[in-house]
């Protein structure tokens, strides 16, 4: 077998939430190469339907082992695992993959108060993989589930526009729409970051809740996941060749100014 331990890993999401994750992986695995990919044309992925999006990331992984011979796929996009994550395992066993879930099991360890917070899009707080895990601890504590329609789609524009109102706005709504948050007995004290891009509202949504709400997201537990698979198949970079190439569908302008103003990499995004 071909010795592929020095191939990039590819990471990709229907735009720049994935950076949240890919922030995670750059850290905990400093001498990997990634091959990030925006799938800018087709997003936003939450509000499609199951064939959409398994289409699109049949497509994108066929794209990123064709032109950069991938040894490992993260799909740093919650809406993603949950639609496709099953399929692609199966259609591609050889090539290790790892998914990104809403983390309401480390929040169900967390919270206190036992109500917990779930914002995400509605494809995944609808799909079976997310309400089977739902399923597995909804006697451990009580999930508010709030679909946040618009959200990483304003995340996603925010660079195109002078200020944040659209983001602050929107996540003003769904949060208010959750009901009361903090650390009183009935409130929630917990609140997990079920979509790749809401990580990047972290200072609007804690300027709204207050500093005493936990706020939770997935990426170093997916580092770490990601780090033992290439452990387990000796698939880790042993010459130390770390780089990131950026990738995007269509729209390739928030993707730039996002890695630069969010992982601090001025690099050229090219459109595939
Ligand atoms: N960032 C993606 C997620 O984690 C989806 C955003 C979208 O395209 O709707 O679910």
């Amino acid at each position: 077998m071909n010795d592929t331990s020095e191939c990039p890993i590819g990471v990709f999401d229907s735009g720049v939430g994935g950076l949240s994750i890919l922030q995670a992986l750059q850290q905990q695995l400093p001498n990997e190469a990634f091959v990030y990919l925006a799938d800018s044309a087709h997003a936003p992925y939450g509000e499609r339907d199951e064939a959409f999006v398994l289409q699109r990331a049949r497509t994108v992984l066929h794209l990123l082992q064709e032109q950069h011979q991938i040894k490992a796929l993260v799909i740093a996009c919650n809406t993603a695992t949950a639609l496709a994550i099953k399929v692609l395992r199966e259609e591609n066993p050889d090539l290790p993959i790892v998914g990104v879930e809403p983390a309401i099991k480390p929040a169900s360890v967390l919270s206190q108060t036992r109500r917990i917070g779930v914002m995400a899009t509605a494809a995944t707080l609808s799909s079976s993989k997310f309400q089977d895990l739902l399923a597995g601890l909804s006697p451990q504590a009580e999930f508010v589930l709030q679909a946040c329609e618009g959200l990483a789609d304003a995340i996603e524009q925010q660079w195109q526009q002078a200020d944040d109102q659209a983001v602050l706005a929107l996540c003003r709504k769904y949060v208010t729409a959750m009901g009361a948050f903090g650390t009183n007995a009935a409130e929630i004290d917990t609140l997990v970051l079920g979509c790749t891009h809401y990580p990047f509202a972290i200072p609007q949504l804690q300027s709204l809740l207050g500093a005493d709400v936990a706020l939770v997201e997935p990426g170093l537990p997916v580092a770490k996941r990601l780090q033992q698979l290439l452990s387990e198949q000796q698939l880790l970079s042993r010459q130390a060749t770390p780089g990131l190439q950026l990738m995007a569908t269509g729209e390739t302008l928030n993707l730039q100014t996002a890695a630069r103003v969010w992982l601090h990499q001025s690099l050229p995004v090219v459109r595939v």
